[in-house]
């Protein structure tokens, strides 16, 4: 067997986004972050057994210590080749979905062996994000009237038609005041940067430019889809809290180092896959249909190809494992069959 990832490995992704979805999606609205992530983790590691690949998670739910599942350096897949780096978010948006709000998403990245960044000890990074047309056009270094002007310009449009996707975070204010300044309109969003990167990098989706600071994990799974999107992206490390900032000085990186969308993910072929898991303006949730069907929406993108596929997922429920105490079993079962 090929060293190198196949084609099939797309829809294999898409297996374990929905397994993570169907579980996590019961609980929408239920206030509790933890039940939905566990039941979402659970979900996409039984499926992540079936995956024909050697993987090796680069970016996953922290250290082994702190995470019994999906942890940092953890062997997933079935072992067999392609080896690969794997970033995972079970549920990226945990607030979202225990608040019932849009947007929150299961996602995973793969990109081949020791071609993913690992940010080390950095947990936040400022990131930019334009589509294919805009990519030369970023310059994360300079101002966010600078950048909104050369991108409106790659584009054909003023900067007035532009929608910049910005995180509603105290840390954005001046930034928001800055973007306002130079005339572009603004989508605040209290969570969820991974969706927003997807919607900056994909024409008409009514985001045209990503802006502001987020996780770095996160950062590298969107860097996935932006690759193979072939969009523009670029991050910078941005300490937020005092242990990240005198662990980034004990490890020696150069905080202000400019990661394009190279460094962030080094091989040319990538997967990303995503399932919506609540309703959003981009990617629909998962919906629980009155014939006791399940329906979900899922997106796959793939570097080499540049292939970006919608998935609409229709799963029977198997009326005894009816959606509760079973539900991870179930959401597997649903997504592998
Ligand atoms: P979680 O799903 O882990 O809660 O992350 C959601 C998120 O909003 C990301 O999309 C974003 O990159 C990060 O959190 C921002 O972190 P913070 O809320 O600490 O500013």
């Amino acid at each position: 067997m090929s060293g190198k990832p196949d084609r099939n490995l797309a829809m294999e992704l898409v297996r374990v986004t929905e397994a993570a979805a169907l579980s996590a999606a019961s609980f929408m609205g239920l206030g509790d972050k933890e039940a939905g992530d566990q039941a979402a983790v659970d979900a996409m590691r039984a499926v992540l057994q079936t995956v024909a690949m050697a993987g090796t998670v680069v970016i996953g739910e922290g250290e082994k210590d702190e995470a019994p599942m999906l942890y940092n350096g953890e062997k997933i897949g079935n072992g067999a080749q392609p080896a690969v780096d794997v970033a995972v978010d079970p549920v990226e948006g945990t607030a979202l979905l225990a608040l019932g709000r849009p947007n929150s998403i299961s996602v995973i990245a793969v990109a081949e062996e020791g071609s993913m960044w690992n940010p080390g000890a950095s947990l936040y990074m400022k990131k930019i994000v334009a589509e294919k047309k805009a990519r030369e056009a970023i310059d994360i270094t300079a101002s966010p009237a600078e950048n909104l002007h050369r991108i409106a310009e790659a584009l054909g449009r003023k900067v007035s038609e532009l929608t910049v996707f910005v995180l509603d975070k105290p840390r954005h204010r001046q930034l928001i005041a800055e973007i306002r300044a130079a005339g572009a309109r603004i989508s605040l969003h209290t969570d969820g940067d991974v969706m927003g990167a997807l919607m900056a990098a994909i024409p008409g989706t009514g985001v045209d430019v990503l802006m502001g600071t987020g996780g770095t994990p996160e950062g590298v799974i969107a860097a996935a889809a932006v690759k193979a999107l072939g969009g523009g992206m670029q991050g910078q490390r941005d300490p937020q809290v005092g242990y990240e900032q005198a662990a980034l000085k004990r490890e020696g990186t150069q905080v202000d180092a400019v990661l394009s969308i190279d460094d962030l993910i080094r091989s040319d072929d990538a997967f990303f896959a995503a399932t919506g898991i609540t309703d959003g303006p981009f990617l629909e949730g998962v919906h629980f249909d009155r014939n006791g069907g399940v329906t979900t929406h899922s997106i796959v993108i793939r570097a080499l190809s540049g292939s970006m596929r919608f998935v609409r997922g229709v799963h029977q429920l198997n009326p005894e494992h009816i959606f509760g105490d079973r539900h991870t079993a179930e959401a597997v079962r649903l997504a592998t069959s």
